[in-house]
């Protein structure tokens, strides 16, 4: 009933020269049997979501509409230019602006108002999972990084241990589902059986096309939010395919 989404977080790479790589995908993929939506740099959006037919979104937001803020976009500039979501409170962004769950609810909440879908990230450090603390961590960026009004369209939760983004490690698929599966369960507690099963539930953090089957078979996994091989036509297209068949 949730329909998958493959997700790409294309970071600070890609100048113009790189929107090739969405006509490649795009003639591989005429017709996805799943979502698919490239997030790529805030400067090539507007021409992506001219030029791509899939879903365009962005990788970060202001949490107001407009204003006093140099440098910052929002989420209605965001939606007026064709995007479709935004990602929200990716560890990078936690890490390096000191973005706590306050924040990232609050934009989260002001790309849905916008009428973005929001993905909302959240995830360990190596040092909290060692220390077993993984779903204490997960279940406090998850009461505090989303906002009451979600609804099975304007919120996706991104799952991404730190330690697994840009690493090549990965979780064993009984962690992942571990956390899938605890996350899932608050959602229904929370926004009812309705909402919180209708959410999707991503894993993002090192998936490969050589990985991404095995872990697209893990219960509630409905996608993945990838980093590095969303780049290339070549890596993402596979896992595309990957997740068309599970
Ligand atoms: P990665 O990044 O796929 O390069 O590990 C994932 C992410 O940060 O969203």
């Amino acid at each position: 009933m949730r329909r998958k989404l493959a997700a790409g977080n294309w970071k600070m790479n890609g100048l113009s020269g790189q929107l090739t790589e969405l006509e490649a995908l795009a003639e591989a993929h005429p017709k996805p049997a799943v979502d698919v939506l490239i997030c790529p740099p805030v400067t090539l959006l507007a021409t992506a979501a001219r030029q791509c037919p899939f879903d365009i979104g962005a990788q970060d937001c202001h949490a107001n509409a407009s204003g006093a803020h140099t440098g910052d976009v929002s989420a209605e500039m965001l939606r007026d230019v064709g995007a479709k979501a935004v990602i929200v409170g990716h560890s990078e962004r936690r890490e390096s602006y000191d973005e706590h769950s306050d924040i990232v609810r609050a934009k989260a909440r002001a790309a849905q108002q916008a009428g973005l879908m929001a993905i909302v990230c959240m995830g360990e450090s190596l040092a909290q999972r060692e220390a077993q603390n993984t779903l204490d961590i997960i279940g406090g960026q998850l009461a505090g990084s989303v906002p009451d009004n979600a609804t099975a369209e304007n919120l996706v939760i991104a799952y991404e241990p730190i330690w697994a983004i840009g690493t090549g490690l990965v979780p064993s698929l009984a962690q992942i589902g571990e956390v899938h599966g605890f996350i899932r369960a608050r959602l229904e507690r929370r926004f009812g059986a309705g909402v919180g099963r209708g959410v999707r539930i991503l894993y993002g953090g090192s998936v490969k096309p050589d990985n991404a089957a095995e872990i697209f078979q893990v219960p509630d996994v409905d996608g993945a939010l990838v980093g590095g091989a969303s780049l290339k036509a070549a890596d993402f297209s596979p896992i595309i395919n990957a997740l068309e068949g599970a």
